[in-house]
């Protein structure tokens, strides 16, 4: 650690499965996880900020499948590739420290050895699991803890499963972690401990199925070859793994483990809050002093999906309104320990009130006015006015105490909420010291420098403190304020802004956003793209391979070709087949080639068919054509094929 700073905080999100691109549910968790990170910095500490993917089991696996490509090259796709998780993070400006997946070798290795540590302290042993799985989720549970009858994370059906599998005594830390929830802040908010022991401890806890016979994307079990580490040692151990535990690719476990607090949504707060402290209990290992289950973003009170006509791709949504704005927006709308509904609406408005009208008038009318009366710098004269400045000065100086008090109990829209009261008031002591009127009479001159003061010196702390959760506005405030320091100590002073500040224009920070148009064009940019639907692929029953070997199918080639007398349909063709006897074949396919087209066109015959007689002729074989739409299409093949060589 350095001299100067305050101590170590390690932080963490959870790490993401990168099975599909993240939407703006993930991004949610990374940029709160990056507001608290930034914060921490600001007020001296040595900050270690985690993020990463999860990148095994059998979800990936299938997914990788159906797109035809390796496990491995399926995630680094979507974690690595163009628009993947990498570059979402840069996009959003998340100042990770470090990016563990979960198929680095470092990773792989620790997780080995502290499966094998397990098992060898008898934490681990081999059973049978029997039970139901939910494979999307990758998640088993007991017949208890389905909602009827199913997976009670993700609602769909669940499947019988049985097979012999390792196993972690969770039953013999049961007692041990329902003291650590009960008896001190381990998790929070406090209102999931109650869910945690009345849902999943008081009920009996089971022990937990470790390792998997079923797939093999996943870290093997090195002394029990067809087992793989099933998920969760794999993904909770990354909190450590990455700071060098059990590996030699990092050292900084001393300094950072135990984490300070583990950010996870509602739905993994089981796994972090039993099974995770269990599992470090059986290797003596120190626990995490904190997790915090913070709520869901919902669409219509229902999980995200695009069916809404909302946007949930960050992208779209950082690149129309800008990271800032949205980064802002889901920290400043939801309390981060309940679920909050995302619109469309709540994000433009929320832009709207706080961001163009709030915030951004206070910075542009400050900095306007500061420019037209004194031009470049404020003078140096300036008169106070203690009934007039008072309350304003007064919250300006303990924002600092009241926000940290929020941001220390991870309440952002609470600490934000103390910002914006300092903003409106300030943007309320504008009018009442109507700037305007004073500049009137030069004698109001000294009084009116104090007034900007006085907004500038509100704007400058202010704007220090927003820079947790809107970085690039932050800099472009100190920069309006002549490069205003803005650093943890100063942002707990009033009065610290030089008097003879140097102020500098620019357009406004955050223009103001036309809510109908805006909402038109994001409806049409959400529409589903028309993707025309392919006919339905039907399949004939599976025929053996010696009873296909018996089709002969020959290249022909056209010698003659004419229309069937009386037949709207039929052609009849003179064909080489190789042999010396030209051979005759009637095909059903007037409608759509003219006969002289087809002459000299190397074609497909099969060429055994048993003749048949139609309209009063004799067909021995059947050319091959494929349907597209109500057409059929001759099977037509390089003229330099031979007339007689087999389809093989
Ligand atoms: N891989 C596991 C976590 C292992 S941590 C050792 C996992 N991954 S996940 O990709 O499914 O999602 C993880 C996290 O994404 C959630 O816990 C939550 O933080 C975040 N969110 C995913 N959808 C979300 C919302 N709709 N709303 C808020 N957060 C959401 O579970």
């Amino acid at each position: 650690m350095c001299e100067k700073c305050k101590g170590n905080f390690y932080i963490t999100t959870p790490i993401y499965y990168p099975s599909a691109k993240l939407h703006i549910g993930h991004t949610y968790c990374t940029v709160a996880t990056d507001a608290m990170a930034r914060y921490k910095r600001l007020q001296g500490y040595n900050v270690k900020f985690l993020t990463g993917t999860d990148e095994h089991g059998q979800k990936i696996e299938d997914k990788a499948r159906e797109a035809g490509v390796t496990p491995q090259q399926f995630v680094d796709n979507i974690v690595e590739g163009e628009g993947g998780v990498l570059d979402l993070w840069k996009l959003m400006n998340i100042s990770y420290d470090r990016f563990i997946r979960t198929t680095d070798d470092y990773h792989v290795a620790a997780i080995q050895k502290i499966f094998k540590k397990m098992y060898e302290n008898g934490d681990i042993y081999k059973g049978t699991y029997k039970g139901k799985y939910c494979k999307p989720c990758e998640s088993f549970w007991t017949e208890s803890q389905l909602v009827d009858g199913k997976c009670p994370d993700c609602g769909r059906e669940v499947q019988d499963a049985e097979e012999e599998a390792y196993f972690f005594r969770l039953s013999k830390y049961a007692d041990r972690v329902q003291d650590l929830l009960e008896n001190t802040d381990f998790l929070e908010p406090r209102s999931r401990v109650h869910e945690m022991v009345n849902n999943f401890i008081k009920p009996g806890l089971e022990d937990l199925c470790v390792s998997r016979t079923s797939f093999t994307w996943g870290v093997p079990v090195d002394f029990d070859p067809g087992h793989v580490v099933y998920v969760w040692i794999d993904a909770l151990f990354n909190y450590m793994t990455a700071l060098g535990f059990e590996n030699d690719k990092y050292n900084d476990l001393s300094e950072f483990w135990p984490a300070d607090v583990h950010f996870v949504g509602k739905e993994i707060v089981r796994f972090h809050s039993i099974i995770w402290p269990a599992m470090l209990m059986s290797l003596n290992l120190p626990l995490p002093k904190k997790v915090f289950g913070h709520g869901w973003l919902l669409l219509d009170g229902g999980k995200m999906s695009k069916s809404k006509g909302n946007v949930v791709d960050p992208y779209i949504l950082a690149e129309h309104f800008g990271v800032d704005a949205l980064r802002f927006f889901l920290l400043r709308t939801f309390p981060f320990g309940s679920d909050g509904n995302f619109s469309n609406e709540a994000l433009i408005s929320t832009i709207n009130v706080d961001l163009a009208n709030d915030l951004g008038n206070l910075v542009s009318r400050t900095v306007a006015m500061a420019q037209k009366y004194f031009g470049e710098t404020l003078p140096a004269e300036q008169l106070a006015n203690e009934e007039m400045d008072a309350e304003l000065v007064g919250m300006v100086s303990g924002l600092r105490a009241r926000y940290e008090e929020q941001m220390e109990h991870y309440a952002f829209q609470n600490a934000l909420a103390e910002i914006f009261k300092v903003i409106s008031r300030a943007n309320k002591y504008i009018d009442e010291n109507a700037p305007w009127v004073l500049a009137k009479d030069e004698a109001n001159k000294p009084r009116l420098a104090k007034v900007l003061y006085n907004l500038l010196e509100t704007v400058r702390i202010c704007g220090g403190l927003l820079a947790p959760f809107m970085p690039a506005t932050s800099e472009e405030i100190a920069k309006r304020l002549g490069g205003a320091q803005m650093d943890w100590e100063s942002l707990g002073q009033f009065g610290m802004l030089t008097p003879t500040v140097a102020t500098v224009a620019g357009p406004a920070l955050f223009p103001r956003i036309d809510m109908e148009k805006e909402l038109k064009v994001l409806e049409e940019m959400n529409k589903p793209v028309e993707v025309p639907t392919e006919p339905e692929v039907e399949f004939k029953p599976d025929i053996a391979f010696d009873e296909f070997e018996k089709v002969d199918m020959t290249v022909v080639k056209v010698l003659t070709c004419e229309k069937v007398k009386k037949s709207e349909k039929l052609l009849k063709f003179t064909l080489d087949d190789g042999s010396k006897e030209p051979r005759q074949i009637l095909s059903g396919i007037a409608k759509f080639y003219e006969p002289e087209q087809l002459i000299g066109k190397t074609l497909v015959a099969v060429t055994n068919l048993a003749p048949r007689k139609m309209m009063g002729q004799m067909s021995c074989g059947m050319l091959l054509s494929a349907e597209k739409g109500d057409k059929l299409n001759l099977v037509m093949l390089d003229d330099s094929i031979a007339a007689g060589s087999k389809l093989v």
